[in-house]
């Protein structure tokens, strides 16, 4: 399904994110951006060793003791079709009243705003938190599209923003999300 954003087309796809070819894709990474499971573990594994390496000389250089939630970095893609991984630490789930949904926020609006600063015309994110860090989904897409529609209503360079939903469920979630805050 796909809205019109002034010039910036939003698109809600099912579909595995280690296949999109827009400029970045988002991985919902950890602190040590050292990979894991679930969309971190995909994107290493399609995207091959360099991602590995630029992760390492990050954590050397930047983010010594490792990246702060709602933080997020930018390494290429290599091996995958997207040029770039942009990683993005989301928070954990501890019941809503320890700041996560401005964390989550963080992690949408950082990763746009690096897009942004690197002159990229599309992106593409996963629904990050909502895997192993628990985060209700119900809650965590509200914020994810709340987000990115202020960040892009201020800032039209980007020419797509897509969320790429792994489960059918997730995908209708953020479909009808998106239909109501459109109408908005
Ligand atoms: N493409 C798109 N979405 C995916 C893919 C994929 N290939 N694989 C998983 N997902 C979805 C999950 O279904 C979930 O909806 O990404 C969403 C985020 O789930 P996780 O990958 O578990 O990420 P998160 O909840 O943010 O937890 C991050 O998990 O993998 C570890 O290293 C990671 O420690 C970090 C934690």
């Amino acid at each position: 399904m796909d809205f019109q954003l002034g010039s910036t087309t939003l698109r809600v796809v099912k579909g595995d994110i280690t296949e999109h070819e827009t400029d970045a894709i988002v991985n919902a990474a950890n602190a040590t951006l050292m990979g894991g499971g679930g969309v971190d573990g995909a994107i290493h594994r399609r995207g091959g060793p360099a991602i590995l390496r630029e992760c390492k000389e990050i954590r050397r250089t930047e983010w010594p003791d490792g990246l702060p939630t709602g933080k997020a970095v930018i390494t290429g893609g290599g091996t995958l079709k997207a040029r770039y991984v942009i990683h993005t630490v989301g928070p954990i789930w501890r019941g809503g009243r320890a700041g996560e949904a401005e964390l989550l926020a963080n992690c949408y609006r950082n990763s746009l705003a690096l897009a942004r600063l690197k002159g990229l015309k599309s992106i593409a994110f996963p629904s990050i938190s909502t895997g192993a860090y628990g985060y209700p989904i119900e809650e965590a897409h509200e914020v994810a599209l709340r987000t990115a529609i202020s960040f892009l209503e201020r800032e039209d360079r980007l020419g797509e923003v897509r969320f790429v939903l792994f489960s059918t469920r997730d995908h209708e979630i953020y479909e009808r999300g998106m239909t109501c805050i459109i109408k908005d």
